[in-house]
């Protein structure tokens, strides 16, 4: 109701026939780009044109913002030469949109469009780590999704998992290790993993997704092995405990203060863990919707959701995944994704759609929630002047 009302102001405000100008970020510098080009295909075909006006911005492999009639064609073709190049200015007097126009003096700035709301369905690194969320705090303007912490911690699983720690929700033991510290003393390093427990292990790059650089450890050569792939993606590279004979359980949580959970569903991966190959290449991992546990294993999965999703100051949604061990259903969160694959075939939106949101009613809320946000952080005061 709350929710209904911020609506109802920003549409009076902003005149009850005007549409609400999206601005549809996607592509991006990360692993997950096609990914992200198939997201935001889906996202497009359910924004309705009678309610939206629709902005398409694409952010090349390179990291170069591009516009133009059919920018989103272009870019799965990866033909993007001849599109317009695009700027956004964290200028928030000059928050607009900027094409910029080759001229014969060099080039010269055009206003491409006012945008109410933008909203990146960008996976991964440059996009869901609080990166492009800085760029849009800065410029003040609205958009879906976590902030800059919520995205940051999300995205990095070790300060990710210290948080965890500190709010008592389970997650399998884990060590941290710098890139210095492998080069200088492997055998150190490997040690200190063995001390956490039995094999096998997995490491990962702190910051990645996709499951780039992930491997399953079952001896100390493969961990030795293991540990020099991760590093050779991040400088923090990241241990676990595995978790053995587990279930990969997924909820989808959608909100800003009061977020809810979804129905949970279980992956189930077509190779020994849910790799990239699995992810991605083999195409026959299949989604369980809903999950076949017991109620009261459920309901802990979707507390323990919320809970997190709150700890690291989420917004939107995110999608959260557990492990839960098959003789014991035992629960420990592996991950939480603030912006996760978002096709209408993907596991948050399917989890949605279960719980009886259906995809296009799920964009709608998303884009409230991001002007919601926006109103909210218009109230805040946000400088302070002594009266003294
Ligand atoms: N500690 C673990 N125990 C068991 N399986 C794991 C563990 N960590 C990762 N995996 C497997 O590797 C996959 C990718 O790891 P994850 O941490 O989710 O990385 P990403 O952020 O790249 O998705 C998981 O979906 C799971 O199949
Ligand atoms: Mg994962």
């Amino acid at each position: 109701m709350e929710q209904r009302l911020n609506m109802q102001t920003f549409k009076r405000k902003n005149d009850m026939n005007k549409k609400i100008r999206v601005a549809i970020l996607f592509g991006g510098r990360s692993g997950e780009h096609d990914v992200s080009l198939m997201s935001a295909r889906s996202v497009l075909s359910v924004l309705a044109p009678a309610r939206y006006e629709v902005t398409c911005i694409g952010i090349t492999r390179e990291g170069e913002w591009v516009t133009g009639a059919h920018v989103l064609e272009a870019m799965e073709k990866g033909e993007t030469r001849d599109l317009d190049r695009v700027i956004l200015s964290g200028n928030p007097k000059q928050a607009e949109l900027y094409v910029l126009r080759p001229t014969k003096m060099g080039a010269k700035f055009e206003t491409l469009t006012p945008v109410d709301v933008f909203f990146p369905v960008l996976h991964g690194p440059f996009g869901e780590d609080g990166t492009i969320q800085g760029l849009l705090e800065l410029a003040d303007v609205a958009y879906v999704g976590a902030g800059v912490v919520g995205s940051s911690v999300g995205m990095d699983k070790g300060v990710f998992k210290d948080v965890m720690r500190a709010n008592n929700i389970p997650i399998v033991e884990s060590v941290l290790v710098l890139r210095s510290e492998i080069e200088k003393d492997m055998n150190a390093v490997i040690e200190k993993v063995e001390q956490m427990g039995a094999y096998p292990f997995f490491t990962k790059p702190a910051n990645l997704g996709s499951s780039v650089g992930v491997s399953k450890c079952s001896s100390r050569s493969d961990l030795g092995e293991g540990i020099m792939e991760a590093a050779r993606f991040d400088r923090r590279v990241i241990v676990e405990q595995g978790a053995v004979n587990a279930r990969e359980v997924e909820v989808s949580v959608l909100g800003n203060d009061l977020p809810e959970a979804s129905v949970c569903g279980e992956v189930l991966p077509s190779r020994e863990f849910y790799s990239y190959e699995s992810k991605y290449i083999d195409g026959t991992s299949g989604l369980l919707i809903p999950s076949q546990l017991p109620k009261d294993v459920t309901d802990q999965v979707r507390d323990y959701a919320v809970r997190a999703y709150k700890a690291i100051d989420c917004a939107g949604m995110a999608r959260a995944d557990f492990f839960v061990e098959k003789d014991t259903n035992r629960i420990f969160l592996n991950e939480l994704n603030t912006i996760p694959g978002f096709t209408s075939i993907s596991m948050y939106p399917k989890l949605w759609e279960a719980s009886g949101l259906p995809y296009a009613k799920l964009v709608d809320r998303l884009i409230e929630l991001a002007l919601e946000r926006k109103s909210e952080r218009d109230h805040t005061e946000k400088m302070y002047r002594s009266e003294s």
